[in-house]
């Protein structure tokens, strides 16, 4: 279960700006077609839950690039910037621990970046094995965890923010499923996880050159967030 106190630091933060990630949008778009989109096969289209969401950002860039995405939080002040930011799409305050109002096993992509359990010092705690756990149960057969989080990798802990290396976090996901593909880009580290059962079959030309058309800035043929997904989401604001 999340913790009340980090709630409210997440609801201040998100209230005041939060990471400031939406000035560089053209900049990040290019970055998840590369790393995320073209690196582990994801398609447009498919039916995807990014969480922790925090205020949105990055469940809008997956809708503007044609994903059918929705967003789910513990902070409610994140969710209220998402739904304010961006009302085409579907946000939810959920814990990623517990269940979600999703059918489980019915998304292609459960997307988690920078999830506050990865941070903690303490990697292997009841916690971070049941957010593992839970996340995986709301993939497909045949789909994808795919896991992003900033570490230099030495173990350090600045802020009382721990940076893991490697190995550990593949430790904890290998308890969820297979770990299939991590990928290092600076210091975001990317974890692709499937299940042992149905394995994903991985499809490395599915981005079609999407990587290099963003970082040219040629986006023309890719469809708006509100087009996309308007009126297609489970989701309802509360
Ligand atoms: C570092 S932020 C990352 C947010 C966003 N994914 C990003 O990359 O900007 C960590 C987020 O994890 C959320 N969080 C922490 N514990 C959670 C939980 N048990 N379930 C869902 N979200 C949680 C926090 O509310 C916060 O928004």
């Amino acid at each position: 279960m999340g913790q009340p106190a980090k709630v409210g630091h997440y609801d201040r933060l998100y209230a005041s700006g939060g990471f400031g990630y939406e000035a560089n949008r053209p900049r990040w778009r290019a970055w998840v077609g590369q790393h995320y989109i073209e690196a582990f096969g994801l398609q447009a289209g498919e039916r995807l839950l990014d969480i922790p969401c925090g205020d949105g950002f990055w469940t809008s860039v997956f809708a503007e690039l044609g994903f059918d995405a929705c967003g789910v939080d513990l902070s409610p002040g994140g969710i209220d910037t998402a739904w304010q930011r961006y009302p085409g799409i579907a946000f939810a305050v959920g814990d990623a621990e517990q269940d979600l109002p999703f059918a489980k096993r019915s998304f292609d992509v459960v997307f988690s970046r920078g999830i506050t359990h990865l941070h903690r010092p303490e990697l292997f705690k009841d916690s971070s094995l049941r957010m593992a756990r839970n996340l995986m149960d709301y993939v497909r057969p045949g789909g994808l965890l795919l896991v992003s989080y900033y570490t230099k990798r030495d173990g350090s802990q600045p802020d009382r923010h721990a940076q893991h290396p490697v190995s550990d976090l593949v430790e904890l996901f290998e308890t969820a499923g297979d770990v299939f593909k991590v990928e290092v880009i600076d210091n975001f580290v990317q974890i692709g996880v499937q299940h042992r059962d149905a394995p994903r079959t991985l499809d490395v030309s599915a981005g079609d050159g999407l990587a290099r058309r963003l970082r040219r800035g040629v986006n023309s043929r890719i469809p708006t967030a509100a087009g996309i997904v308007r009126g297609r989401l489970p989701l309802k604001r509360r």
